[in-house]
């Protein structure tokens, strides 16, 4: 799976324990970077995308309109199931 690079840690601790591989994608100030993310996808092929774009554990963040666009498009054309 595909996961913010930092986590929310006890998320990624519940993944590990289902046996999932977490993946983490390089994020900015305004979160998940959509490139590498796409990138990545290709690259992984993954089961899912874990990312919490409100108020983010740990740094706070909260994603700006188009970054989130921009992410949903990328999410979209993979067809990448997110939590
Ligand atoms: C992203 C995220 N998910 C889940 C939780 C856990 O929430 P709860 O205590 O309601 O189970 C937290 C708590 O900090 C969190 O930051």
């Amino acid at each position: 799976i595909l996961v913010e690079d930092p986590c929310y840690l006890a998320a990624l601790q519940c993944f590990q324990l289902a046996g999932a591989v977490p993946v983490p994608i390089p994020c900015d100030d305004d979160g998940l970077d959509p490139e590498a993310l796409d990138r990545l996808v290709e690259e992984h092929q993954p089961k899912l995308l874990y990312t919490v774009p409100t108020f983010h554990n740990p740094t706070g963040r909260t994603l700006p309109e188009e970054r989130r666009a921009a992410l949903a498009r990328v999410i979209e054309r993979r067809g990448l199931w997110t939590i």
